[in-house]
């Protein structure tokens, strides 16, 4: 099932309205792309338990920051239970304990805001790590993927994603690709991806 539509509000907003309705209370959500934590802070504050992928050691002190400054304190006696992993994400099928379903997954795709090397995501790993999400992911669940065409490799990065989605069974995924109102061809786009029951 794959419907469109067009929103206002920044899709970073759309992401988190949309995945904040499909967390419950002891829900368990990954940031599949950490950067400088913004998205891992919002799933902090709605989860029981996080898990937070990025390749740069930068993304991790960022994020550990922000946390911190937000009053998260990494105490594995307290809530929410909060995992930061050096890696990309897609290893996240070997870093996640086998027995554990996941009811919230994003990715926020392209390269660390204010970073200092073009480090972007890859096609290839995206979509790598895209089938994995499916896999782990909550019946009630929910997958979030902003992708963003304007960067070298974006484009590619984007139409290899809307492939893929145009592959899955559409019986299986409901698949809403939301698009900004005054979109041009280098605005991002937002997916969100949820398994029909
Ligand atoms: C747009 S930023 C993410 C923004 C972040 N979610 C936030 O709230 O600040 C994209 C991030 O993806 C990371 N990245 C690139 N390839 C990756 C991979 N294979 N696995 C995990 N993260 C990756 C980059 O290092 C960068 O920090």
């Amino acid at each position: 099932m794959l419907s469109t539509r067009f929103t206002l509000h920044s899709l970073v907003t759309e992401a988190h309205k949309t995945i904040q309705g499909y967390l419950p209370n002891n829900g368990i959500s990954i940031d599949a792309t950490m950067g400088n934590g913004h998205d891992t802070l919002f799933l902090a504050r709605h989860s029981a338990k996080v898990y937070a992928f990025d390749i740069q050691a930068v993304a991790l002190t960022n994020t550990r920051q922000r946390l911190q400054k937000n009053g998260f304190n990494f105490n594995p006696q307290t809530h929410p239970e909060i995992h930061l992993i050096h890696k990309g994400h897609e290893h996240m099928a070997h870093a996640i304990p086998g027995n554990e379903k996941i009811d919230a997954i994003m990715f926020n795709l392209g390269y660390l805001p204010h970073g200092e090397n073009p480090i972007i995501t890859q096609k290839h790993s995206t979509l790598t790590a895209l089938k994995q999400s499916l896999q782990l992911l909550n019946r009630q669940g929910v997958l979030s993927i902003l992708a963003y065409p304007g960067h070298a490799g974006g484009k590619a990065e984007l139409d290899a994603i809307i492939n893929w989605s145009q592959q899955l069974d559409d019986a299986a995924y409901a698949i809403t690709l939301i698009h900004s109102i005054k979109e041009t061809t280098e605005s991002p786009r937002l997916f969100i991806i949820s398994p029909i029951n």
